[in-house]
């Protein structure tokens, strides 16, 4: 190597890439940072966050208690916040974005002669990702019900004669089911599947692991996919909530309900 190459590598920033790698770590660093700002405010406004069958993702599961004064998002929203933080893909996609460490793959990142990664420091409680896939699982099991609330009129829970269909039911499903693509295919999940194993043996209960483990590995090989999705999915739940919470329950159309198919059964 040439002396020259050699000390345009001790730049931040150098590289032989000639592509366009400087758009991928400023669009992450806009994307999370808007995200942030419209998640703490919401977080904090405590409010027009539920009317009729719906409840934001922000807010459920709803944790009132005659001793928390303060909104109820502050209580849960630390959950799935730990969930993605820790998350190995965001782990990559902001450290490039805010640290620059490194900015992207074979380009120099910020010099700083005590960087250990994350072997120290607060770095390491990095490694406490399992757990926040287990306590997000959790929650995500929360959101399905508040899913499956929306199929039935307010206040008529599992009664079928008010059963119905909403965009309020669309807009709560399609989030739950992105955000089950996502916690899925973690690595912790794959971890837990079968990820921790050698091998597969070919007895009945290795087979349904390695079949559980290939289907977590399809939905993991495109975990950065599910994670940008899901975190707009989330986020398209919560305004559609407060949008409906504004402007009352006629905001949310019922595209099809038992009343309906009685009223056309009368005609
Ligand atoms: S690695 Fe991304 S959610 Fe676990």
């Amino acid at each position: 190597m040439n002396e020259t190459n050699t000390s345009s590598r001790k730049t931040t920033g150098a590289t032989h890439r000639t592509d366009d790698w400087q758009t991928y770590p400023t669009k992450i660093l806009v994307v999370l940072t808007l995200f942030a700002i419209y998640g703490t405010y919401r977080a904090f406004e405590n409010n027009w966050y539920e009317v009729g069958n719906l409840l934001s993702p922000f807010y459920s599961p709803k944790l009132e208690f005659s001793w928390w004064k303060f909104s109820p998002a502050l209580l849960i929203l630390p959950i799935p916040g730990l969930f993605r933080a820790t998350c190995y893909y965001y782990r990559k996609a902001y450290y490039r974005a805010f640290f620059g460490t490194p900015k992207a793959c074979a380009v120099t990142g910020t010099a700083n002669p005590r960087y250990t990664g994350e072997s120290s420091g607060i770095w390491t409680l990095q490694n406490i990702h399992r757990y926040a896939f287990y306590m997000a699982t959790l929650v995500l099991g929360v959101l399905w019900w508040d899913a499956f609330q929306t199929l039935f009129a307010a206040g008529h829970f599992f009664n079928f004669s008010y059963f119905q269909i909403s965009v309020g039911t669309i807009v709560f499903f399609v989030n739950v089911v992105l955000l089950s693509g996502y916690s899925f295919g973690c690595h912790a999940c794959r971890h837990l599947a079968g990820g921790c194993l050698d091998s597969f043996s070919s007895s009945g209960a290795s087979k349904t692991s390695l079949s559980i483990w290939e289907r977590i590995t399809k939905l993991n090989e495109k975990h950065e996919m599910w994670a940008w999705i899901s975190l707009f999915s989330v986020m398209g739940a919560d305004v559609y909530t407060t949008v409906v919470a504004r402007h009352g329950i006629p905001a949310d159309p019922v595209l099809f309900s038992m009343d309906m198919i009685t009223n056309l059964v009368a005609k």
